[in-house]
């Protein structure tokens, strides 16, 4: 066992992969809204999501699970806790937890090192105990494994724009972009807040995603804490901008996918044609924001939420037929995953994992500047 992952594309060969159980609509708190009166969960109100659709979820996480074994892929599950308990620090008191199925959220590998990211939800502050028992016994049968986490975070409401969401949700798209482009969202910059899935790794180059549960504080820590590494701060036309995974994909060395819907910013895009690399917009999702599954807090961009498992293979959901003939016509061999049940809980099939271990080494993909970059 052993722990070493520096990109999204070596070949994989440990992963943990998320549980359904006991998974919640939130209580309220200042950095998420929900508001689903037609599902039975008003603005306000919180509980666990249906039992029904916790096992569809866990049938299809199972079977992935199982997908992934059979290719030779050791994969670790995680450990629900009861997320329905009201949860409290010295500073805040929280009605409820999340759950923990997407584990790509709150923890990243980079090298031998796993990290554990601050997270900005409160219900979110200790969703790491659910992977605490893996780490430790990863801990503890690799000798080689650094195991860190990032300062954990205060969350008073000095961490949060007060009247935010009422604010922003009047402003048109272009001025939603324009406080996107700055950073301007729900997060102050009390303290470094990040999502770990706000960072996408291609080698020596670590691209943070400045997002609703990212701050530039938080890039600035991470800069910090891997000083062998270029990070960079990048943001994206989204106006509700959550986690890098269904915008900038890396599939292999010289290609990214991109959501074209979400404009990258230009020097972002100079950067990766500097050095070679080819920007391939995503297919059309095959869902619209019209059907999707109910309780879902993510886009129908979940179509290019894709788990590579080497260079010459990747996951894809298996309804998004667009998205896997476009990956199929740029060479790799696909592999349909049912796994729309799973989207209510938290994303697609990158949220869903995170790698332990991937083959390879550190290697410089980008060996050009350009810019800030
Ligand atoms: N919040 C993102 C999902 C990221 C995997 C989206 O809805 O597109």
């Amino acid at each position: 066992m052993k722990v070493n992952s520096w990109n999204g594309w070596d070949p994989l060969t440990h992963v943990i992969v998320g549980r359904a159980d006991g998974t919640m609509v939130q209580a309220p708190e200042p950095a998420v809204v929900r508001d689903w009166p037609e599902h039975g969960f008003p603005a306000g109100t919180y509980g666990r999501l249906p039992d029904d659709m916790v096992a569809a979820a866990n049938e299809q996480l199972d079977a992935f699970a199982d997908l992934l074994r059979r290719r030779g892929i050791r994969v670790d599950r995680p450990e629900a806790i009861d997320f329905s308990r009201p949860v409290s620090t010295p500073d805040w008191e929280q009605g409820s937890m999340f759950g923990c199925m997407p584990p790509r959220d709150v923890l990243i590998t980079v090298g031998n090192e796993i990290l554990e990211a601050t997270m900005c939800y409160r219900s979110r502050w200790f969703e790491y105990l659910c992977y605490r028992p893996l780490l430790g016994s990863y801990f503890r049968e690799d000798p080689g494994m650094r195991w860190e986490a990032a300062p954990k975070p205060r969350l008073t409401d000095a961490s949060y724009r007060a009247g935010f969401w009422e604010e922003y949700e009047r402003l048109d798209f272009d001025e939603q972009i324009a406080r996107v482009r700055e950073n301007n969202l729900v997060l102050t910059e009390a303290e470094p807040l990040f999502d770990a899935a706000d960072i996408a790794r291609f080698g020596k180059d670590l691209f943070v995603q400045l997002s609703m549960v990212t701050n530039r504080s938080g890039v600035e820590w991470l800069r910090r804490h891997f000083p062998g590494h270029r990070v960079h701060a990048v943001t994206f036309g989204n106006t509700h901008p959550v986690h890098i995974d269904a915008t900038w994909v890396p599939l292999r060395p010289g290609l990214v996918l991109h959501c074209g819907e979400r404009e990258a910013e230009e020097e972002l895009v100079q950067y990766f044609k500097v050095n070679d690399w080819e920007i391939v917009s995503a297919a059309p999702p095959a869902r619209s924001w019209d059907d999707m599954p109910k309780l879902c807090f993510c886009s129908p961009w979940l179509s290019m939420n894709v788990l590579s498992l080497d260079q010459n293979t990747v996951c894809v959901e298996a309804s998004e037929v667009a998205q896997m003939e476009l990956l199929d016509s740029l060479g790799f061999e696909v592999v349909p995953v049912p796994f729309w049940d799973v989207a209510p809980f938290g994303g697609g099939l990158h949220c869903s994992t995170v790698d332990i271990h991937r083959e390879g080494g550190l290697e410089d993909y980008f060996p050009k500047r350009h810019g800030r970059f």
